[in-house]
């Protein structure tokens, strides 16, 4: 069987690694890939918000199924057009790719399903602002409607900041178009957790808990990025708020979206707050994260191909993958200056030894320049180990992190510190 799956960041490198390793598969092309991509599959430039184009991609390719990486071809509405021509794909419609696409929407969704939420108000125009801004204190969380790739959500700690963040945002200063609705809502406070599955509509595979990393320095300092690292743990949540997740956001979810008529098929992914508030919806994605599916699929065993192929058809079945006992993490190493401006093009050293001591490196923005990586973006590469507990995981993965080298490299020396210092409070819970 062929596979196509659509994007170029560490998310689909860590798929289609994934993807090929399932005996059924034969050839898995990416478009448009990376340099790591493209040591390891066939890469084919193309413009991945273009339906049509993507479409006579797969038709030509004569591949059994396409799995659709990033938010913004689905917004687009490419799963529509390959839908439209009987091609298997994964990954929501345009409708209901809405749940990621407007905030507005998703935030209305969430309160029609009852499923908890922090409360909000809608601000479509400067002169609303007064009436709205105090409304649930400082500080507070202001949220432009549409996509913004990751530069959508403000925390603004007093009011002042809060008029003036609002204000760009609604002109259009800030993240363009996608600020022209904005979300008011009240800040929470608590742990974040990743929690994704994988619906055909009506069934679903649950993958584990992952916790991202958002904020660009160590301590959560600085402003948010894409995500600067990841990992995977059975620590992140017990089964019984495992089972409360499914049951509260999950199926509600899920049911909402087939009532609507909008049936979601595909990654949906739920951003959460689990604190004094109890679980709370901070979002809605309507794909894999990023650098989450990093450590995700370097814990998961089995027919991962099966599983997709299952959900393009509309007959999942979750028996096909498992997770491997043992934690997995993931270190991104960033350009100097990401999240905001940056250098690239500087050649990446290192790669082979960083593998050959038991790391997996996903690329994320590389491309190759007579035949070396080089960077070419923000994140540039997500270095991912598994370990037999969290802590040897953390030191597999940045041991293999300080094999690599390129200009101006960067990364958070505290991925996964939150997550062992809740194994040590339980510990002395369990002691005492
Ligand atoms: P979102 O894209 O909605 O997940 O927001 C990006 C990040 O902003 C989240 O990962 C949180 O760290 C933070 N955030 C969003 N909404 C809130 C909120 N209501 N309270 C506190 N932090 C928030
Ligand atoms: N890592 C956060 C996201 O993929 O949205």
């Amino acid at each position: 069987m062929k596979v196509l799956v659509i994007g170029g960041g560490g998310r689909e490198h860590a798929l289609s690694w994934k993807i090929a390793q399932s005996g059924g598969v034969e050839q898995v092309y990416c478009t448009p890939g990376n340099a790591g991509m493209a040591m390891e599959a066939s890469c084919i430039p193309g413009d991945i918000l273009d339906p049509r184009e993507m479409a006579s991609l797969a038709e030509t390719l004569g591949v059994s199924f396409t799995v659709v990486g990033p938010e913004a071809p689905l917004v687009a509405g490419v799963v529509d057009e390959f839908e439209a021509r009987g091609l298997p794909v994964v990954g929501p419609s345009q409708a209901a790719a809405q749940l990621e696409g407007s905030k507005v929407f998703a935030k209305l969704f969430l309160n029609e399903c009852n499923i908890p939420t922090a409360p909000f108000a809608v601000v479509e125009s400067v002169s609303e602002i007064d009436a709205h801004i105090g409304r649930f204190g400082f500080p507070v969380a202001l949220k432009a409607d549409g996509l913004a790739a990751g530069k959508g959500v403000v925390i603004a700690r007093d009011e002042a900041e809060a008029r003036e963040q609002a204000r760009k945002m609604l002109s259009g200063q800030l993240v363009g178009g996608a600020g022209r609705r904005l979300l008011v809502e009240r800040f929470l406070r608590g742990r974040e957790v990743s929690f994704i599955v994988l619906s055909d509509g009506e069934r679903y595979f649950e993958y584990p808990a992952t916790q991202d990393h958002k904020a660009a320095f160590d301590n959560d300092e600085g402003p948010n990025t894409g995500g600067m690292g990841a990992y995977c743990d059975d620590g992140i949540v017990s089964d019984d708020l495992r089972r409360q997740i499914v049951a509260t956001v999950v199926e509600p979810a899920l049911a909402g979206m087939r009532r609507r008529g909008q049936v979601f098929r595909g990654f949906l992914y739920c951003g959460l707050m689990i604190g004094g508030e109890g679980l709370q919806v901070l979002e809605f994605n309507v794909r894999m994260g990023d650098p989450e599916t990093q450590p995700l699929m370097y814990r998961l065993n089995g027919d991962f191909a099966g599983l997709l192929h299952g959900a393009a058809r509309k007959s999942l079945d979750s028996t096909l993958v498992g997770v491997d006992r043992g934690p997995t993490a993931c270190v991104v190493m960033a350009s100097q200056g990401y999240p905001g401006s940056y250098r690239k093009g500087f050649a990446i050293g290192g790669l082979r030894e960083a593998e050959a001591a038991g790391a997996k490196v996903f690329h994320a923005g590389t491309q190759l320049s007579r035949g070396v990586p080089v960077s070419a973006g923000g994140r540039v590469l997500g270095v991912t180990a598994r370990g037999a507990d969290l802590q040897s995981a953390l030191d597999n993965a940045y041991a293999a992190v300080e094999k690599i080298h390129f200009e101006g490299a960067r990364r958070r020396g505290d991925i996964g510190r939150k997550g062992l210092e809740r194994e040590k409070r339980e510990k002395v819970k369990v002691l005492g």
